[in-house]
């Protein structure tokens, strides 16, 4: 079975260490893993006018993206001790309504950060993302000092290497059980 995961980083920065990290993810994922970036920065501010007119294309487009996939892998930076107004603007696009495509969905967080390695971020997606019951790992993965460790757009060096191969296998057999539970 290929398990679909959709990943979204937290920085918009063409030179992200975090969106370096998810490309490195690609890269590391087992072979029935498929692995794809969905880019935030088209989604405008969630705004309920906005969402009452019909929501705009790009809501739809993350939405269905998260629908179709069997797990979502974020990798994001801690800004002032919390969650990136741009990750978090997607997740309150996402959460929304009766049909969230994130209920439930087996998801693992990455922080790839300054000094702190994201311990607060990772605490605090893990309070938001238990408004929707998302089905989050207790197994993430913090990378300290990133920019230090990625050179040419990648992730280099282990023991962090190590720890995001096995993120990704650990939310990869996970979703693969889910997926099979709730068909059987
Ligand atoms: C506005 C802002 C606030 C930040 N606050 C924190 C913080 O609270 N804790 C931390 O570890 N790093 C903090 N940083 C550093 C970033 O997390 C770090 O540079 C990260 O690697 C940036 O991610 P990116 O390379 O994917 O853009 C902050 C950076 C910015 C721009």
């Amino acid at each position: 079975m290929t398990i679909h995961i959709l990943a979204l980083s937290g920085s918009l920065r063409a030179a992200s260490t975090n969106t370096a990290v998810l490309r490195t993810a690609i890269e590391l994922a087992p072979d029935d893993v498929e692995m794809s970036i969905h880019d935030l920065r088209d989604l405008p501010f969630y705004d309920g006018d906005l969402e009452e007119a019909g929501a705009p294309e790009s809501v739809e487009a993350l939405r269905t993206a998260l629908e179709r996939a069997d797990a979502l892998l974020i990798a994001t930076p801690e800004y002032n001790w919390s969650v990136p107004a741009v990750l978090k603007n997607a997740i309150d696009w996402a959460s929304r309504g009766p049909d969230s495509p994130l209920e439930q969905l087996p998801t693992a967080v990455i922080s790839a950060a300054g000094g702190s390695g994201g311990r607060r971020v990772q605490a605090h997606l893990r309070e938001v993302f238990a408004h929707n019951d998302v089905d989050l790992l207790d197994e993430q993965v913090m990378i300290p000092r990133a920019r230090v460790h990625i050179e040419d757009g990648r992730l280099v060096g282990e023991p962090h290497r190590t720890e995001v191969r096995s993120l990704v296998a650990a939310l990869a057999e996970h979703a693969e059980s889910m997926a099979s539970r709730s068909a059987a």
